[in-house]
């Protein structure tokens, strides 16, 4: 029941600090330039606010270079902002214009970066415990230890206090990284692609593992990734960065099937594209035409009129590689390669210029060569802007 007493007091802590349970973070405007060597100056991050909610996983992606690693040093007060303001639990922590800027160890927040850094000469219950050593209140001996007790007993890893962490499994590892994060009371963890430096099978597990331990603490995070899957895996809110800025903040379900921009929608999985333009339009709804037929389709940007080129995108498991032709959306072509991978078959159709890949999890088999017909619904087609 220890663990109990830990969580209610990261819980009061929240209280204490805010008054009422808003958000855990709220960034407004945050700006920062770097200087090229050239001298030139570009913006890392350029103008992005948000709000992280109590208990809420966020997770930055983005391709490497589009300021996920600077968006949150700002919030753990590593960089300094050129622009705007940032609140941790309601309290202002920076604000160049009220001349605010408070310093990261005193900002109420952990960081995990990748591999974890736990220091390899420390017990486990030493590394844990070195946040709580290593700050100016001085707490005794046993408090200490009762506090790294607790929070070995959160991760589930108590047997293992006494082992070095190159004794111990990847997953134990993160175990113990989180435990050192929550250790001193606070809830809000900033990761650095903790994950990126081991292979693909573990990754997995540890990403399970990473969202069971977010779900039962309950601890607000922030969690910077380039990798979708792991994205997907983990948040409930994805915020997709392109050069800067945030692209489209959503679920993940909102981001793969509602895309606002052929960029996320790309970015965030497999899309098949076919441009054409527009021949009717409503609020909701669109017609195309395009070199293999009209295609019908679900408007994904804003303002489309007809007459306006655009591109009809639709994923691989969404459409049907079939020798019949359908009412709508079907679009003839040639299987050009089936490769099977497993869980589906991955379907190669040439349609006029244009080459997509359908996925099927048919057994039936269609051979390379075959006349086909690529059918989708049109609630499966989204028309975004060129
Ligand atoms: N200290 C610095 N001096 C100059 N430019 C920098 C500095 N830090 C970052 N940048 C530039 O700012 C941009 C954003 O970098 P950042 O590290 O935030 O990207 P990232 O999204 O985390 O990329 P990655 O996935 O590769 O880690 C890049 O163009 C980078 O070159
Ligand atoms: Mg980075």
């Amino acid at each position: 029941m220890k663990s109990m007493t830990m969580e209610k007091s990261v819980a009061k802590q929240q209280k204490d600090g805010s008054g009422a349970p808003g958000p855990v973070v709220r960034a407004s405007g945050l700006k920062k330039y770097f200087r090229r060597v050239d001298g030139t100056e570009a913006a890392a991050v350029n103008d992005v606010s948000f709000e992280l909610q109590q208990g809420e996983f966020m997770v930055l992606l983005g391709p490497s270079g589009c300021g996920k690693t600077t968006l949150l040093r700002m919030v753990a007060g590593l960089e300094v902002p050129d622009e705007g303001t940032v609140e941790i639990d309601g309290r202002t922590v920076f604000s160049r214009e009220e001349g605010i800027s408070v310093p990261p160890e005193r900002r109420q927040i952990n960081m995990i970066f990748q591999s974890y850094a736990l220091w390899p000469h420390m017990t486990v219950a030493q590394n844990v415990g070195y946040p709580l050593r290593s700050r100016s209140e001085k707490l005794s001996q046993s408090e200490i230890a009762e506090r790294v007790a607790n929070a070995l007993d959160l991760v589930h890893i108590r047997e293992l206090s006494g082992q070095y962490p190159d004794q111990m499994s990847g997953g134990q590892q993160q175990r113990v990284a989180l435990a050192r994060a929550l250790v001193s009371g606070t809830n809000l963890v900033l990761f650095d692609e903790p994950l990126s430096n081991v292979d693909a099978h573990v990754r997995e597990q540890l990403r399970s593992e990473l969202v069971h331990m977010q779900r039962d603490l309950g601890f607000s995070a922030i969690y910077v990734t380039h990798d979708q899957q792991e994205a997907m895996g983990l948040a409930h809110r994805i915020a997709v960065m392109r050069t800067g800025e945030f692209a489209q903040v959503g679920s993940p379900r909102e981001v793969y099937h509602e895309a606002t921009s052929r960029y996320v929608a790309n970015f965030v999985g497999v899309s098949n594209e076919l441009p054409g333009r527009i021949t009717s339009v409503n609020a909701d709804d669109g017609v195309l035409d395009t070199a293999v037929g009209s295609v019908a389709g679900r408007v994904g940007s804003d303002l489309l009129a007809a007459g306006d080129a655009v591109t009809a995108l639709f994923r691989p498991e969404r459409a049907s590689v079939s020798m019949l032709q359908g009412k709508q959306n079907s679009l003839p072509g040639v299987i050009e390669a089936a490769l099977f991978l497993g869980p589906h078959t991955e379907y190669e159709v040439q349609c006029g210029d244009h080459r997509f890949r359908i996925w099927e999890n048919d057994i039936a088999q269609l051979e390379v060569g075959a006349q086909v017909f690529v059918n989708i619904s049109p609630d499966d087609v989204r028309l975004l802007a060129s």
